[in-house]
């Protein structure tokens, strides 16, 4: 595996790959890998003649100063376990090179962007699909891979390339969990012993509300109450949002179809912890 540092270069390696007609998978990622990002690149590997992975901590797409200062970087133990599961090619450009001095254009997705995570992060989601577009012009990938821990954004990004005529496939693939059922993401590593017991209770909520759809329940407003009944119950949490939505247009269904898709923002101790899961 090459680690590629300049967009000029990663650009000359993927022109050529496409010119030598190889499909190129491309999973983009801001580091601090878990098992979660290692599922997305041993997809790619199976169905892609050349796999790019990018390390980018996107400092556009944090609204706050804190939250970017302490995300976590594992630079080394990221590069072996990318070339582990088997790209071809780790991306890592510096912020001067994606943001220089003169950088004044940004993409931006309206409707889907404004609820849940663009109402409580104001800004992120145009920092998300302003990098994820320079990305994609970069690598000029045929299929892209995202999680779908992160519902929205995944939303997001296919409207992106849809609205944009982009020519890429986009997968999204299930959450990975902990034994337990918490989702895994990097700012796991940020939970206290303590916080950690109780982030548990952000699936439990999903599982509970799962279960009432399937037996039927429809009324989005009971299964919310029931939703954020179960979270409080542990001390130290506070909850952002809570939603059972319409996993195309992510607005709030008072009465509940399926497919369904139920959000879930939650602060646990100094952490905030975001899940969600389609029923
Ligand atoms: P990051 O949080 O590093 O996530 C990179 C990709 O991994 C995203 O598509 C995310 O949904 C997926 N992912 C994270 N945790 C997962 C889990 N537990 N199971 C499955 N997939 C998981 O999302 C970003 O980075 C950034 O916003 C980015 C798209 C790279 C733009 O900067």
């Amino acid at each position: 595996m090459r680690i590629i540092r300049h967009p000029a270069e990663i650009r000359r390696l993927t022109r050529r790959a496409k010119q030598q007609g190889k499909r190129i998978g491309f999973v983009p990622t801001m580091g601090a890998l878990h098992e979660g990002h290692l599922s997305l690149i041993r997809k790619a590997r199976g169905e892609n003649r050349l796999v790019v992975v990018s390390i980018f901590v996107n400092p556009i797409q944090f609204n706050r100063a804190s939250d970017l200062r302490s995300y976590p970087c594992t630079l080394q133990r990221d590069a072996r376990l990318v070339a582990e599961a088997g790209a071809d090619l780790l991306f890592v450009p510096s912020a001067k090179q994606m943001y220089p001095a003169s950088f004044q254009t940004t993409v931006e997705i309206s409707n889907l962007s404004r609820p849940w995570e663009g109402r409580f992060r104001p800004g992120h989601f145009r920092g998300v699909t302003t990098v994820v577009s320079k990305l994609f012009n970069l690598v000029q990938p045929d299929i892209v891979y995202f999680g779908q821990k992160d519902a929205q954004q995944a939303r997001v990004v296919r409207q992106m390339i849809r609205d944009l005529n982009l020519d890429i496939t986009l997968r999204v693939l299930p959450t990975v969990r902990e034994p337990d059922g918490l989702a895994m993401s990097s700012r796991n590593q940020r939970l206290s012993t303590e916080a950690r017991r109780s982030s548990r209770v952000l699936f439990q909520a999903l599982q509970e509300a799962t279960r009432l759809i399937q037996w039927g329940h429809r009324r989005e407003n009971e299964i919310v109450r029931r939703m954020r009944q179960v979270i409080r119950s542990v001390p130290g949490t506070r909850i952002d949002y809570a939603a059972v939505v319409d996993p195309e247009t992510l607005e709030r269904m008072r009465r509940v179809r399926r497919p369904a898709l139920i959000l879930l923002a939650v602060w646990v101790g100094k952490i905030r912890l975001i899940d969600c899961c389609e029923v």
